[in-house]
């Protein structure tokens, strides 16, 4: 059988956790997909780092772009980040080329998600991209599959597991939000922009692709109303946890008669619900269907193996020829998204 070959670029966090799996998996991947997956090459900016893992059977590319362009490459795992530049570039021509695309890099969805399945669709590719929202929850394909029959009326969740941490640990340590920020920072789990994180951003991007596969509109990012948790004060935690509730980053997108409604904001929600419930790093998401009801998903929303969990759950679809659109329905089709309420200023 034809092995399926992975040129993967980006060899940080993502990058190396897809590595072990398919060094770790490799008989039990190929038996589940009915041929090897493998991995044919890798790009990183420094080859000289050490990276925790056996490299040496892959050619290296110092160029992404050269990488996505590659013969010996059928899917380009694009986990380096950023939404201009290398990722970007190296996506669309990996396109061109006629590989197949599986990125984590949810900023480049939020921005390009549209233009990208348009033209993986122009050029009958495939752009899929599980990890990009709620890390190794595997949400997209709950909706596009599990839920297809469905008309959502509502998705929502706290999808970053950050300012979840921040939140969780001003309260429970009673400790004021710019130390927890600080200790945040020394654990290393703040983006290198913390405002991706703690501004609401991060979190916003990955409501803007959920909103879309659940409504079948057009990636819509800059009407997302947002709001970040640097201005929660202790004060407002306690006053909260008296009346009953927690406060939480919680992105909640819904179709109202004026259109698409969707808020990352600070929230109060009831301390006894799942959501209230959720503690530390972890994510939520919960999903509301006319035919199903409310679906809760929880698990964790970034780290090395969760993360390249979902990369390979979508690399694993592609090796076993299920080509399904990224969206649920050709990105062609999706409609422009009416904001329901005014964009940020
Ligand atoms: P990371 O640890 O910072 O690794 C980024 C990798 O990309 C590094 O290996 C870096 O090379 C490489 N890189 C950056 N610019 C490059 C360029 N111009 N050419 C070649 N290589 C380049 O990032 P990460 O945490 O793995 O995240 C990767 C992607 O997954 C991002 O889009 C992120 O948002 C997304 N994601 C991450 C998580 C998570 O938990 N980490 C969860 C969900 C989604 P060097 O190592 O040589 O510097
Ligand atoms: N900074 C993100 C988080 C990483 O804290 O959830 C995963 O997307």
């Amino acid at each position: 059988d034809q092995p399926l070959r992975l040129g993967i670029a980006g060899l940080g966090t993502v990058g190396i956790g897809v590595v072990k799996i398919v060094q770790r998996h490799a008989d039990q991947l190929a038996a589940r997909a009915g041929r090897p997956v493998v991995i044919t090459a890798v790009s990183a900016r420094d080859r000289t780092k050490n990276r925790d893992a056996d490299l040496s059977n892959f050619a290296w590319e110092s160029d992404p772009v050269a990488l996505a362009m590659r013969e010996d490459v059928d899917v380009f795992v694009e986990v380096m980040g950023g939404h201009e530049g290398p990722a970007k570039d190296a996506t669309e021509a990996a396109l061109r080329a006629g590989k197949d695309v599986v990125t984590a890099n949810k900023a480049l969805l939020a921005h390009h998600g549209q233009a990208l399945a348009e033209l993986a669709e122009g050029l009958d590719r495939a752009i899929r991209f599980e990890a990009a929202v709620a890390g190794g929850i595997p949400v997209i394909k709950v909706l596009t599959e599990g839920l297809a029959g469905n008309g959502m009326r509502r998705v929502m969740g706290v999808m970053n597991g950050t300012c979840n941490y921040i939140l969780t640990r001003m309260e429970e340590a009673g400790l004021p939000y710019e130390t927890v920020f600080e200790e945040a920072r020394q654990l290393g789990y703040l983006e290198a922009d913390p405002n991706l994180d703690v501004g609401g951003i991060d979190a916003g991007h990955k409501l803007a692709i959920l909103a879309a596969i659940a409504f079948g509109t057009q990636v819509s990012f800059d009407n997302v109303v947002l709001e970040g948790i640097g201005r929660i004060s202790i004060d407002d935690i306690r006053r909260a946890g008296d009346m009953g509730y927690k406060i939480k980053l919680l992105g909640v997108a819904q179709m109202t008669g004026r259109g698409l409604e969707q808020r990352m904001t600070p929230c109060l929600v009831p301390a006894s619900s799942p959501l209230g419930q959720l503690t530390g790093g972890t994510n939520m998401v919960v999903l509301e269907g006319d035919a199903v009801g409310q679906i809760v998903l929880r698990g964790a929303g970034a780290g090395e193996g969760p993360t390249a969990s979902a990369v390979m759950g979508d690399v694993m679809d592609l090796a076993r020829g299920l080509r399904l659109s990224t969206f649920g329905q050709p990105a062609a089709k999706l409609v422009q998204a009416t904001p329901a309420v005014a964009p940020n200023p």
